[in-house]
């Protein structure tokens, strides 16, 4: 079976661990095949191949596989074919689209009936190999589409949320290139702070019900307005290059919100139309290459 998991933009700022998009036109192809026999079996090409581990218990695919596996108790043998055309360790979830793609694919050829819930959990799981710790927001979106909200707990809350038909949304992102960082996602969550004083909680809680509300209105203003996290972003955006000029740069070109996209370092920014998007990705991406960094134009609708 082949899955088109697409590429996520996790937090949207102040959702830490709880917003995510799913970015269309940005995707990872993944065809899952099963046999007779046991144990899982990996091939990895395409653009953005190098440094991802085969290993099947180093990727996250594969661990989201063999979680399933296990709990669903069958005995087959798994192999997954993963053409990774996200690019890695960029605040894309590309190891969560490998992991959302392998696990639709099983519950469908194996005809499991997991809900939404227990599939945003086995994908989870997965995550773990990329980041030390099960997060869900980017495989809730590779795994449901549009907007979603995830609520942390066994199995995880999700909520899918899509615009009205009709509103006019569009990403603009800026991803740095270079060389790879391995472990990024969890030096990234090393950054955050433990705790948070009251007032910025109840800043950023107001935020995510602003893009939310932005969201479900088709509001792109109102979504745009809420991108402001005055929690996680402070703390990791020293690990963007010319985060401060990338982010002044988007809003001048039209932007109407800004941030990091999942742990870093490329910025999502969104705005009204494509055409504006085009100019915001550029203005973030020339930004970045004015501190030496080299960085990809990219557009999405959600
Ligand atoms: N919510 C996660 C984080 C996403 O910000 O660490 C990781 O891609």
């Amino acid at each position: 079976m082949r899955i088109i998991a697409p590429a996520s933009s996790a937090n949207l700022g102040p959702g830490y661990d709880v917003l995510s998009v799913a970015l269309d036109g940005i995707y990872d192809v993944v065809d899952v095949n099963v046999e007779e026999g046991s144990g899982i079996s990996i091939d990895v090409r395409g653009r953005y191949a190098e440094g991802v581990p085969e290993d099947p218990e180093r990727n996250s695919a594969g661990i989201a596989a063999a979680e399933l596996i296990r709990a669903a108790g069958v005995n087959v043998h798994v192999h997954i074919s993963l053409r990774k055309e996200i690019p890695p360790s960029s605040g894309l979830g590309s190891s969560g689209a490998g992991a959302a793609g392998v696990v639709y694919a099983l519950n469908r050829i194996l005809g499991l009936g997991m809900d939404n819930r227990s599939l945003v959990e086995f994908a989870g799981r997965g995550e773990r190999a990329a980041a030390g710790t099960a997060h869900y927001d980017n495989v809730t979106a590779s795994l449901l589409g549009w907007f979603n909200v995830v609520r942390p707990e066994v199995p995880p809350s999700v909520v899918n949320l899509r615009p009205p038909r009709g509103a006019r949304i569009s990403f603009a992102l800026a991803v740095p290139i270079g060389p790879r960082r391995r472990g990024k996602t969890k030096l990234a969550r090393e950054l955050v702070p433990h705790e948070a004083p009251m007032d910025l909680a109840v800043w950023n809680t107001a935020s995510v019900a602003m893009i939310v509300s932005g969201i479900l209105m088709g509001d792109v203003g109102l979504l745009g307005a809420g991108m402001v996290d005055r929690i996680v972003e402070p703390a990791r955006s020293k690990m963007i290059p010319g985060y401060a000029k990338a982010r002044e740069a988007a809003l001048s070109a039209g932007a109407l919100g800004v941030t990091i996209s999942g742990a870093g370092p490329s910025m999502i920014a969104v705005a009204q139309n494509d055409a504006v998007s085009r100019k915001v990705a550029d203005a973030m991406a020339s930004a970045m290459e004015e501190e030496g960094t080299r960085a990809i134009r990219l557009i999405s609708r959600p």
